[in-house]
C-alpha cells in the first residue's frame, strides 16, 4: 500500500495541487487547513480528498492545536506530512509524533531569508541567483535539515512578483520530486545531513539563462 500523505496548507494550493498531479508512489489522504478560505481546500475537494479545517481561535495554545492536528493525522494514518503554504510553526507535539517525517517548501535557497516572503527578501536583497528549498521540520523557522534545492536566476529587472513566480513554477517540479524519495523510503537522515538512497542529483536548475 502506498504510504499516507497529509498535506498542510493555508492558501492557494498551487503546491498542493502540484503535489496531487504528481501522486503515484504515495497518496494525498487529507488536506488540512487553518483557513476557511483557504482555496486548496477547494482543489482537494475536486479531487475527492477529505479535507479538514483546524482554527487557531478554537485551541488555546500552539500545543493544543498540534495535539489536535496529531489526532486528525492518527485518524487519517498518516504515514507523512508535507506542509505546503501552511502558516503556522510547529511545536514539538507534532515534531515528536512524525520523526523526521514532516516536509516543508520554502520560496528561498535556505539558509538565506528564512521566515515571511522570502522570495520579497531575496528581491530586495539583490541577489542574482534564488530559489526554492525542500526540508524536514525542526522547531525553528525553515531551520531543518535541506533534502533538495532548486535554483533560478534573478534578473536586474525583475520585479519581487516576477521572480516569485520563476521560484513557484520549481517548486511545482521539486516538492513532487521530494515526496516520490519519501514515499519510496529513500530519505536517509544523519544529524543535519540527508542523502537520498540511490544518489539522484537533489537539486534543480532553470532552464532560463
Ligand atoms: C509557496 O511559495 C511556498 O514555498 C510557501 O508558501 C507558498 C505556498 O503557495 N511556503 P501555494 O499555496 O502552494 O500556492
Amino acid at each position: 500500500m502506498s504510504p499516507r500523505v497529509a498535506v498542510l496548507i493555508s492558501g492557494s494550493g498551487s503546491n498542493l495541487q502540484a503535489l496531487m498531479d504528481a501522486a503515484d508512489n504515495y497518496e494525498i489522504a487529507v488536506v488540512i487547513s487553518d483557513r476557511h478560505k483557504a482555496f486548496g481546500l477547494t482543489r482537494a475537494r475536486e479531487a475527492g480528498i477529505p479535507t479538514e479545517v483546524l482554527l487557531k481561535r478554537d485551541h488555546p495554545t500552539r500545543e493544543a492545536y498540534d495535539q489536535a492536528m496529531v489526532a486528525t493525522l492518527q485518524g487519517y494514518q498518516v504515514d507523512w506530512v508535507a506542509l505546503a503554504g501552511f502558516m503556522r510553526l510547529v511545536t514539538t507535539v507534532l515534531l515528536d509524533a512524525y520523526p523526521s517525517r514532516i516536509l516543508n517548501i520554502h520560496p528561498a535557497l535556505l539558509p538565506a531569508f528564512p521566515g515571511l516572503h522570502g522570495q520579497k527578501q531575496a528581491h530586495d536583497y539583490g541577489v542574482k541567483i534564488s530559489g526554492a528549498t525542500v526540508h524536514l521540520v525542526d522547531s525553528g523557522t525553515d531551520t531543518g535539515p535541506i533534502i533538495a534545492q532548486a535554483a533560478v536566476p534573478a534578473f536586474s529587472n525583475d520585479s519581487a512578483d516576477d521572480l516569485a513566480a520563476r521560484i513557484l513554477k520549481m517548486e511545482h517540479r521539486l516538492y513532487p520530486m521530494v515526496l516520490r524519495w519519501a514515499a519510496a523510503d529513500r530519505l536517509r537522515v544523519e544529524g543535519r545531513r540527508v542523502s537520498v538512497v540511490g544518489d539522484p542529483p537533489t537539486f534543480l536548475l532553470s532552464e532560463a539563462g
